[in-house]
């Protein structure tokens, strides 16, 4: 059979739900923008990853396990478990684990949802959340945002109807770097009305730059409201502060219920074994998240400081990355602009946002440059 044939033939066979999607269309790597721009220097500021690197702990545990590798790893993630229960005084039973935020939000999409349910999210939050119920034939409301970008939590629990499975609220949000205070969160978890199987659907609360949000005053810890909402869900990641992208592993917190079934459903390996290490020892790393949080405090107020002498409108962040206005140009063209100058941006044309772009914030130097190539890309 011909190739073209044979895949005419095969591909009858796939689910309708996944005929929308497009791959994933991931930046490119610093070495062959180098290559393509012919530039010596090329900087990313554009994923939000830890420019002052990975835990220098979780180095170290990686690297100790390095040797065990031809084991499968322990699919109960026994020791990152532990370590996650003790820095956070909450049971085993309530903890569980990903290869990511990703993989987390796509095993609740496959334990829960189903055609005909809904989910609702917010309009500029993190795109992940409407793929994994598309994915699983469920649709997503989408809530237009308040005034300032901020998640519009009272709206998003008017919208809840009897299909709505679940709401995903990201906090702080990505990409518009706000957040949702104590007061807020704690009175949307009381407000979510119940659905047609007579429970309160279920309540995702992203918190990705859970340590980054920590230095707002009124940033509430998701894990003070899961004594009184059997409904929610916490999840964080080690891709951020702990700088561990590149490993893929998150953990989640839930009812000791949910997570029998979350454990019931996942791939048995799916946290590897130097992620593990890794993570576990990440989790006493003090060092690496306090001297990120200070990076990051410092260089987000000298970032708004050249904001505001350019005159470029930006969003004040509870995050590592700062959510601006591209001016004159579109969100792309700016991204286009400073990627011939070889610093990488975010442009957020798949969040509804063009006229908008997101720079990580960087080492001091690193956004010292952004800021001299952002003013030649304006002529300023
Ligand atoms: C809000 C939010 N949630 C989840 C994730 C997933 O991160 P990871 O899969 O690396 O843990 C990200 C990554 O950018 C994010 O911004």
């Amino acid at each position: 059979m011909e190739e073209k044939e044979k895949r005419m033939y095969i591909t009858k066979m796939i689910r309708e739900e996944c005929e929308g999607f497009e791959p994933y269309v991931a930046g490119k790597p610093i070495e062959t923008i180098k290559r393509e721009m012919r530039l010596e220097r090329v900087i990313k500021l554009a994923s939000n990853e830890n420019p002052l690197g990975a835990s220098k702990k979780a180095i170290e545990a990686i690297r100790e396990n390095l040797e065990g590798i031809f084991y499968y790893p322990d699919t109960n993630s026994y020791e990152l478990k532990k370590a996650l229960s003790e820095r956070y005084e909450i049971k085993r039973g309530e903890i569980f684990t990903g290869a990511g935020g990703d993989e987390i939000i796509e095993l609740i999409g496959k334990l829960f949802f189903k055609e005909g349910d809904e989910i609702v999210i917010s309009r500029h939050s993190f795109i992940r959340y409407e793929m994994a119920a598309k994915l699983m034939g469920a649709k997503a409301v989408i809530v237009d945002m308040k005034e300032g970008f901020k998640q519009d939590l009272t709206a998003m629990a008017k919208a809840c109807g009897e299909r709505t499975k679940a709401i995903f609220v990201t906090n702080p949000n990505n990409p518009t770097g706000t957040y949702n205070n104590k007061e807020e969160v704690s009175e949307f978890l009381k407000s979510v009305p119940l659905n047609k199987f007579k429970v309160k659907p279920l309540v995702v609360l992203d918190e990705a730059y859970f340590e980054y949000g920590l230095l707002e005053r009124a940033y509430p810890d998701g894990v003070d409201f899961l004594r009184d909402n059997e409904n929610l869900i916490v999840f964080r990641t080690f891709s951020k502060i702990y700088g561990l992208a590149g490993l893929r592993v998150a953990y989640g917190f839930a009812s000791e219920e949910i997570v029998e079934y979350i454990e019931r459903i996942r791939p048995p390996f799916n946290v590897n074994r130097l992620a593990q290490a890794g993570g576990a020892a990440a989790i006493k790393d003090r060092e690496q998240v306090v001297k990120s949080q200070e990076l990051v405090k410092r260089e987000k107020e000298y970032l708004y400081s050249e904001f505001e002498e350019l005159k470029i409108k930006y969003v004040k962040t509870a995050a590592n990355f700062i959510f601006f206005n591209a001016g004159a140009l579109k969100g792309r063209e700016l991204f286009k602009g400073l990627l011939k100058e070889g610093v990488i941006i975010r442009a957020l044309d798949e969040y509804e946002l063009e006229d908008w772009a997101r720079v990580t914030v960087g080492l001091h130097e690193e956004n010292e440059i952004f800021i001299e190539k952002l003013k030649k890309v304006y002529n300023k």
